[in-house]
């Protein structure tokens, strides 16, 4: 299925952040947060789900995002047509990272990501935040 139309909105982009307008306040630890090491990456996004409006994630603002099965991701807007999405759980030991400018921050143990990429900025984790892949679908932000 060709999921662009033939319009200006037609981008599919790999990424890792994610989510919809509103729900920012992701505090608590996820999985895997009392032990030491790395958790599972999958951010637990289905292909075909939607994950926002694109109208509800402003340019250059990372936004949370939850699916109806619950997977959860950032999204970043770089410009109208192009989204990125990454998974939401820390890459340390899986605590729920939130937004800080056009970072991803962690607060369990610091490490800081790149909102646009997922890139670890700084640790302690050592991986980027999982991508997701996204396409935007008549003005709707939908994993693929
Ligand atoms: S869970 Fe340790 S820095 Fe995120």
């Amino acid at each position: 299925m060709d999921a662009f139309p033939t319009g200006t909105r037609r981008r599919t982009l790999v990424a890792a952040t994610a989510a919809s307008a509103g729900a920012l306040a992701l505090t608590a630890c996820g999985r895997g947060g009392g032990g030491g090491g790395d958790t599972s990456d999958d951010p637990g996004v289905r292909p075909g789900e939607e994950l926002a409006a694109l109208a509800d994630v402003p340019v250059g603002e990372p936004t949370f995002a939850r699916t109806e099965s619950g997977g959860e991701a950032f999204l970043y807007r770089s410009d109208e047509t192009t989204v990125t999405a990454y998974g939401a759980a820390c890459t340390h030991r899986g605590c729920a990272v939130q937004p800080a400018g056009d970072e991803l921050r962690c607060p369990c143990h610091g490490s800081v990501f790149e909102a646009a990429t997922g890139e670890v900025v700084s640790g302690p984790a050592t991986r980027a935040l999982p991508a997701v892949r996204v396409k935007i679908e008549n003005d709707r932000i939908v994993a693929e």
